[in-house]
């Protein structure tokens, strides 16, 4: 059998210095653990616009149907927040998550105990936090028509439409459900049906679907609520079900929950291909952080952690997922800290390589 496929765009800004270090971490599951994968690398974002004059080439595009899975660093960057909107680096990731029909945004935010205490907030309102907000993420008002910006008499409009059929917000919902299963059998709904009609079909379907759930206890929030409630006392929930733009700013909300957006990875999955394998892209929440690029500080763990999601939902590996992620646990209990998550005076931070190769040295030790 052939080993399975695994396609690279490491994109923009720190993209390509963090995966660097996956790199190195997948060199060593093939060396030490007999998993090979076929790696291909592709360019995405402003990388893909500098060289085709578009941010996604559609020989990358079909390359990305075609494996077993993708992994994507970041994209964007001030370099291109003049060009057309057509052409912005985001569009390329837009444009991968929507052909892929990848619905289903697995972001978890689980606080490593070495960090509780470097949270923005209290140690006993995070330690211990472990929650997966689950987004959809090929509709709502990211994608909704009409859109655009129109003249309307002597001035401009700008306009974008939030929008979701039933079956939208059911296949999201149901993947929603069978994480609940798996986990907590506690699911917590959140939109604004208090004043958007898209919201109420949400609930109304949501509510729905958890009829075929009846183990799972369901309740319904209301986004703006939801924000405050998850920095009031995160612990409360266990699954969180949202749409495309809360599911944005609320996952983001969660990253500092657990020390640093650079520890926040996810997963977009969409429907299984022949092999019973979802559809799936892999990422950080995070961006290009053109602040810190070029100058070896970011944090490799939300893409390192990426990989390891891949390990246990495209390559059934869930066991080697574990071994990962607990070596970023030890890592992390050692002290070694990037500079986004120095908490103590005096403690000199690591590089991104230097991060990098403590956790391989830590996979190492696992042996
Ligand atoms: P960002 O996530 O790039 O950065 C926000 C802040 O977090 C910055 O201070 C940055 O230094 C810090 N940060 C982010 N990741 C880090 C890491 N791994 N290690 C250490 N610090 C880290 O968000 P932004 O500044 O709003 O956006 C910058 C660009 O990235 C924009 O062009 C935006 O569109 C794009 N973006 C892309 C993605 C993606 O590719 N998935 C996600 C979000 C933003
Ligand atoms: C994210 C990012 C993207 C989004 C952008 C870069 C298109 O913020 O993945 O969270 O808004 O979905
Ligand atoms: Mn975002």
């Amino acid at each position: 059998m052939s080993n399975p496929s695994l396609l690279i765009l490491p994109g923009d800004g720190i993209g390509p210095e963090v995966m660097t270090e996956v790199r190195k971490i997948i060199d060593w599951f093939g060396a030490r653990r007999g998993l090979k994968f076929d790696v291909s690398e592709d360019l995405v974002g402003g990388a893909a616009y500098d060289k085709h004059g578009v941010p996604l080439a559609d020989e990358t595009m079909a390359k990305a149907q075609e494996v077993d899975a993708v992994l994507l660093g970041a994209v964007g960057g001030p370099k291109y927040d003049d060009l057309d909107f057509s052409v912005k680096p985001e569009r390329g990731l837009l444009r991968l998550r929507k052909e892929m029909d990848l619905y289903s945004n697995l972001r978890p935010a689980q606080c490593f105990d070495a960090l509780a205490d470097f949270s923005s907030l209290k140690k006993d309102v995070v330690a211990g936090l472990d929650i997966m907000i689950v987004r959809e993420l090929t509709s709502g008002v990211y994608f909704g028509e009409p859109r655009g910006i129109f003249e309307e008499g002597n001035e401009r409009v700008g306009i974008n439409t939030q929008r979701y059929t039933e079956s939208e917000i059911e296949r999201v919902a149901r993947s929603a459900f069978e994480l609940a299963m798996r986990r907590n059998k506690k699911l917590c709904s959140m939109e604004k049906a208090n004043v958007m009609e898209s919201g109420i079909l949400w609930r109304e379907v949501v509510t729905r679907v958890g009829k075929d759930y009846p183990e799972v206890e369901l309740s319904h929030m209301y986004a703006d609520n939801g924000a405050m409630q998850l920095v009031r006392a995160p612990k409360q929930f266990d699954v969180i079900l949202t749409d495309n733009l809360f599911g944005d700013i609320l996952s983001d909300c969660a990253a500092m929950l657990t020390g640093s957006l650079g520890m926040l990875p996810s997963a977009s999955l969409g429907a299984p291909m022949a092999n019973g394998r979802p559809k799936a892209l892999y990422e950080p929440v995070h961006g290009s952080a053109p602040d810190i690029a070029g100058q070896g500080k970011a944090n490799p763990i939300a893409c390192i952690l990426s990989f390891a999601m891949a390990l246990r939902y495209s390559f059934d590996q869930g066991a080697e997922a574990d071994r990962l992620e607990a070596a970023i646990e030890k890592v992390l209990a050692d002290g070694v800290r990037t500079a986004d998550l120095l908490a103590e005076e005096g403690v000199q931070p690591v590089s991104t390589s230097e991060m990098g190769d403590a956790i391989v040295a830590a996979l190492d030790a696992s042996l």
